[in-house]
């Protein structure tokens, strides 16, 4: 029998998994073991301590079911989400930001420039920009994924008065790689606050609930890395305390009152001017390939 003792229970644990036969399956789980033993240690945990974080984590279980996952919440607001996409940029690549919990594969495909205002209510805006490499060379094989919420605040899968597949559409780019999306400015969001995450985590820290205003994207083009990102408005009062720690410098845009007739009677937007954000979204090489 072996005399396991605080000296060296964590290396025993951490030796447990060596059988794991993928390599880095091994890897994250080996580290994994190591942190928290560390951790432990470091704070010196208690028995009770544990079991709050144990309790913690079962209510996130209790609240999450397949359209909602307390977790990947859990995940956003401890800055992991972020951390693992910022880990995932390349050099000269636009930054990825959060995917977000209302992606879900299928969106329609659209005919570039895209129109998305149909009944919503709110402010009329253009996206416009393009698809390169990171020496801005266009990309005109790039496809855009694109989907936003209403001026309620709302992704219409949780938002039964909104038609499906609202505020949300596929895309090709043009051949000089450019796309352009009428729609209505994104509005700020809270995070929800009904559950384990924000009731005893995220309020007592007296943190924000609101989401920066944001438009979401992923970019794919064959051979280059696949971009998930979002862009934000320079004029959103949450930009400094996004509650997912979003925002990245590079994303956010500024909507700009531009003359262009033929813009708006395109996209049947009253008048001769309208709001423009000018987007440039940069991809880089995929090494594999
Ligand atoms: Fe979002």
């Amino acid at each position: 029998m072996k005399n396991i003792d605080l000296s060296n229970l964590s290396d025993i644990a951490v030796q447990s998994f060596s059988a794991l036969e993928n390599d880095r399956t091994r890897q994250l789980v080996q580290k994994l073991v190591a942190s928290l033993h560390e951790y432990a240690k470091d704070v010196q945990l208690t028995h009770e301590e544990w079991r709050t974080a144990l309790s913690f984590l079962h209510a996130c279980s209790d609240i999450s079911s397949a359209s909602r996952s307390e977790f990947s919440l859990l995940s956003d607001v401890l800055g992991v989400s972020s951390l693992v996409d910022l880990l995932a940029g390349k050099p000269g690549a636009t930054p990825g930001s959060v995917l977000g919990p209302f992606h879900s594969a299928g969106s329609p495909w659209l005919s570039n420039p895209v129109n998305l205002i149909a009944a919503n209510e709110g402010t009329p805006v253009v996206f416009r920009g393009r698809v390169c490499d990171v020496e801005g060379n266009p990309l005109p094989s790039a496809s855009i994924d694109y989907w936003q919420n209403a001026n309620n605040g709302l992704y219409w899968q949780v938002d039964p008065q909104q038609a499906t597949d609202n505020l949300r559409c596929q895309l090709q780019v043009d051949a000089q790689g450019r796309f352009e999306i009428a729609t209505i400015r994104p509005v700020p969001y809270e995070i929800p606050t009904d559950g384990p995450v924000w009731r005893d985590l995220v309020q007592p820290a007296h943190r924000s609930s609101w989401r920066a205003a944001h438009a979401h994207v992923i970019v794919a083009a064959p051979t280059y890395v696949k971009l998930v990102t979002e862009f934000f408005d320079s004029e959103d009062p949450y930009l400094e305390a996004d509650a997912v720690f979003g925002v990245r410098g590079p994303l956010v845009g500024t909507f700009k009152t531009t003359q262009d007739p033929e813009l708006c009677r395109r996209h049947g937007i009253e008048g001769d001017t309208c709001l423009v954000m000018d987007i440039e979204l940069r991809l880089s090489k995929n090494e594999n390939e």
